[in-house]
């Protein structure tokens, strides 16, 4: 099984490009289905899910041309085959041919999905709002059995913001007669590219990026074009990264908005950067300040960050806090951490992280994909060689991490 195998301490200058979002664009992908003939998308981020996705869509009949980091995808032989539980067990973002088979075919037949184990991530939500088009929702072992003899809009409230639960039932809005509206719609910027993919199909849909979201539904959806999103997961994890050891470490092609939340924490923690239009430029910073954290759908705190974050709390002054509310389970990474020299306390879904502790390489395992993030970033400022395994999980949602690494001054390699 290959390895990363990190060498810290070297301060990282330079410039990074960020990718199109992992979240947006596994999205985006399944939502081409909804298109009679073709669609494109472009600047698709070249990581495991999308491989996966792919797969998918050859499964489905639907033919792709792939150019740079352009998708032209034609539909028009679309079937609606058995997924096989081997693909769609791989991702999270599976669960989006639900919606879509659903909007096309009025029968679906997909497994269970996969996603990093961070929590029991349900997705009754999901069903709720595809019951409440009109569906059947049957899940037989693993597997979900939908069908609609008809799809009618409705007001489907959401108990809780959900990015996933909010898409798929756009997804499956976007052909139902009449209109739908979503309350307590999750705002990610991922949902706001999502909708525009649509708008550009044809689809009547507004108040994206709000808490309620309008979809009238239109059988003729074809011809979307779209870029996907700058993905703010990527960029913050590699601002974050510049406030431990860079030197004038430019991060380029982000949306500085879509973070907004993330560059204020680091303010609060003494931090200073520049930004420019679509630039953050930042250095290390002697002393970083002790803060707290919550996490919270958009425009809060994102949990995706939450890791990477508590990675610079260990070179914090003083003790900080993280308090989870999205998932569950999501501080595996920090025994890894542990291991390392860090000193952190889980007490539940909150966490104490005591800061100014040196960090020594080690050999450590990927519990989850942001939870990799996290000790990528704590092999790169440790003393030492740090050697992660299990990175097939890094790789599902960081496009060209270790090249992009390495051109900045990083010592990280694959190995096997
Ligand atoms: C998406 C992102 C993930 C991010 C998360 C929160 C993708 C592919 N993944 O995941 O990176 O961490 O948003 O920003 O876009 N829940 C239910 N029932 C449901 C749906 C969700 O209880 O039907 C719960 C989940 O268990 C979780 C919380 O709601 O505790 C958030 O889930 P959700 O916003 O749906 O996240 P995902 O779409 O799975």
């Amino acid at each position: 099984m290959p390895k990363l195998k990190i060498e810290g301490g070297n301060l990282l200058t330079g410039k990074i490009e960020i990718s199109g979002s992992k979240n947006s664009a596994v999205a985006l992908l399944p939502a081409a289905l909804l298109c009679k003939t073709k669609s494109k998308i472009l600047s698709v981020p070249k990581i495991r899910d999308i491989e996966y996705l792919l797969k998918i869509l050859e499964v489905l009949n639907c033919k792709y041309e792939i150019k740079n980091q352009e998708i032209e995808i034609d539909t028009t032989n679309l079937k609606n085959n058995p997924i096989p539980e081997e693909l769609s067990e791989q991702m999270r973002a599976s669960y989006y041919f639900m919606g879509t088979l659903l909007a096309r075919f009025h029968h679906v037949e997909i497994s269970f999905p996969g996603g990093c184990v961070i929590g029991a991530r349900p997705i009754d939500l999901h069903i709720k709002g595809f019951e409440a088009l009109g569906a059947t929702v049957t899940l037989i072992k693993n597997k979900y059995i939908i069908d609609a003899e008809n799809l009618t809009g409705a007001t489907i409230h959401l108990d809780f913001a959900s990015v996933g639960a909010t898409i798929n039932i756009m997804l499956a809005a976007t052909r139902a007669k009449g209109v739908t509206i979503i309350e307590n719609a999750a705002q990610e910027p991922e949902i706001v590219n999502v909708a525009e993919f649509l708008k550009s199909a044809g689809c009547e849909i507004e108040g994206a990026g709000t808490s309620t979201i309008k979809i009238t539904g239109n059988e003729e959806l074809d011809e979307g074009i779209i870029k996907v999103c700058p993905d703010r997961i990527e960029a913050a994890t590699y601002i974050i990264l510049g406030a431990l050891i860079g030197q004038n470490l430019s991060i380029k092609n982000l949306n500085i908005e879509h973070i907004d939340k993330v560059l204020k924490k680091l303010s609060e923690c003494g931090i200073s950067y520049e930004t420019k239009e679509n630039e953050v430029i930042i250095s290390k910073c002697k002393k970083i300040l002790s803060t707290n954290i919550v996490t919270e759908t958009y425009p809060g705190f994102p949990t995706d960050i939450q890791p990477p974050f508590v990675t610079l709390l260990t070179q914090a002054e003083g003790t900080s806090t993280v308090l989870e509310t999205i998932y569950e389970s999501r501080f595996k990474y920090t025994e890894y951490l542990k291991k390392m020299g860090a000193t952190t306390i889980t007490d539940q879904n909150l966490l104490t992280v005591k800061g100014g502790t040196t960090l020594t390489g080690a050999e450590l395992y990927v519990p989850d994909l942001r939870g990799g993030a996290a000790l990528v970033l704590a092999g790169l400022i440790a003393t030492g060689t740090t050697y992660l395994d299990n990175i097939s999980l890094i790789l599902r949602g960081y496009e060209d991490i270790v090249e992009k690494l390495t051109k900045v001054g990083a010592k990280i390699e694959i190995i096997e």
